[in-house]
């Protein structure tokens, strides 16, 4: 079988895991990198002698030699590049977010329809291992209903100076989110601050409603003490915290809830008619088979080439993210208004 000729845009701090993981899988090679910036050019040529370097995008999304581009530049780049790469023929795993606006997403997806190519963007966390186990425990019903979730997603630094911590970190959580819920939510809320620029929020505490009244609240920030990815998940049957962080044991699964004594038709105005009690059994550990989840994603993208039918990440959910950063956004501008989606 003949390896997928990959041509990549954009060597900054995140290209070159893409270079290294395309490179490196069995079902790529990597022909051609291209970045605006001539210091990062010299560090790739360096280290990969054999891949052609070059200033010039149009070079590489022109190339016959290439078959499938990978992008990796500032957001607002995402949407020109990712069209001018299906224009030519190629097929794309585009970086998170696919675009900043749902007609330019929906423009993307209807491009890479008539032109039978493959649009995936770089939601990572859905190749993640323990993400997809906690999907299978959401689903199977393990936790029974869920009430809340909450995730966090805090450092210090990078900061960015060209979109905010919603659009740059809480990408990142809404796909999960919907892929756990495999719904898209129906409401947000937003608070942010832009401590450092006026104009970008360093921080945002966004709460999102999901079908079945599910809260899901999100607190990204690059200006914390602390770097922390973790998401807690409360069940009515059983709770658990992801902790990205943790390589080893990501999930604990907390056999913990409280069961309520009252009778459907009480009224909970006194202490004799509300009572609770707390269980607490026991805290597993479950057994993860641990991957690379940028590894995981870059194969994904080469099995979508041969069967697009197997991507966890195509136009389609890259698009339901940037609606519900869009909402995001328009919440923080009017101070927290509920912004229907
Ligand atoms: N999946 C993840 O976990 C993850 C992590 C970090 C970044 N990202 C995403 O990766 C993308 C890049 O982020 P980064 O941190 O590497 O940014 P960066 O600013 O460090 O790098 C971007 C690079 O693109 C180059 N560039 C800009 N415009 C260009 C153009 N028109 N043609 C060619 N090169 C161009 C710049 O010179 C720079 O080297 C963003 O979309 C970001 O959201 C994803």
């Amino acid at each position: 079988m003949s390896k997928v000729r990959v041509g990549i845009i954009g060597a900054g701090r995140w290209g070159p895991n893409l270079i290294r993981n395309f490179n490196t899988d069995a079902g790529s090679v990597v022909m051609a990198v291209a970045d605006t910036s001539i210091a990062r050019l010299n560090i790739i040529k360096d280290k990969y002698p054999d891949v052609k370097v070059t200033e010039s995008a149009h070079e590489v999304l022109t190339s016959p030699q290439i078959d499938a581009i990978v992008i990796s530049t500032p957001t607002a780049t995402h949407y020109d590049l990712t069209k001018e790469a299906l224009k030519n023929n190629k097929h794309v795993f585009v970086e998170k977010p696919l675009a900043t606006k749902v007609e330019e997403c929906e423009e993307l997806v209807e491009l890479a329809k008539n032109t039978n190519k493959v649009l995936f963007v770089g939601h990572i966390f859905v190749y993640n291992a323990g993400i997809q186990t906690v999907k299978k425990y959401i689903q199977s019903g393990e936790l029974g209903n869920i009430h809340y979730i909450h995730a966090t997603r805090t450092n210090l630094g990078p900061i960015r100076t060209d979109v905010n911590s919603l659009w740059d970190l809480a990408t990142h959580d809404v796909s999960i989110f919907n892929f756990w819920f495999d719904s898209e939510p129906t409401k947000v809320s937003a608070l942010g601050g832009g401590f450092l620029n006026s104009q970008i929020e360093d921080v945002v505490f966004a709460t999102y409603t999901y079908p079945k009244n599910i809260l899901a609240n999100i607190h990204v920030s690059w200006l914390n003490p602390k770097k922390v990815r973790e998401i807690v998940v409360v069940g009515e049957k059983k709770m658990l915290v992801w902790d990205d962080m943790d390589i080893q044991n990501p999930i604990r699964l907390y056999d913990k809830k409280v069961v309520v004594d009252k009778p459907d038709d009480a009224v909970a105005d006194t202490f004799v008619a509300f009572r609770s009690s707390i269980y607490e059994g026991d805290t597993t550990i479950p057994k993860i088979q641990l991957n690379e989840p940028l590894s995981a994603e870059c194969s994904s993208f080469l099995k979508a080439i041969k069967n697009p039918s197997t991507s966890l990440s195509t136009g389609k959910e890259g698009t339901q993210v940037v609606k519900a950063i869009l909402a995001a956004n328009a919440s923080l501008k009017e101070r927290g208004k509920e912004i229907h989606l």
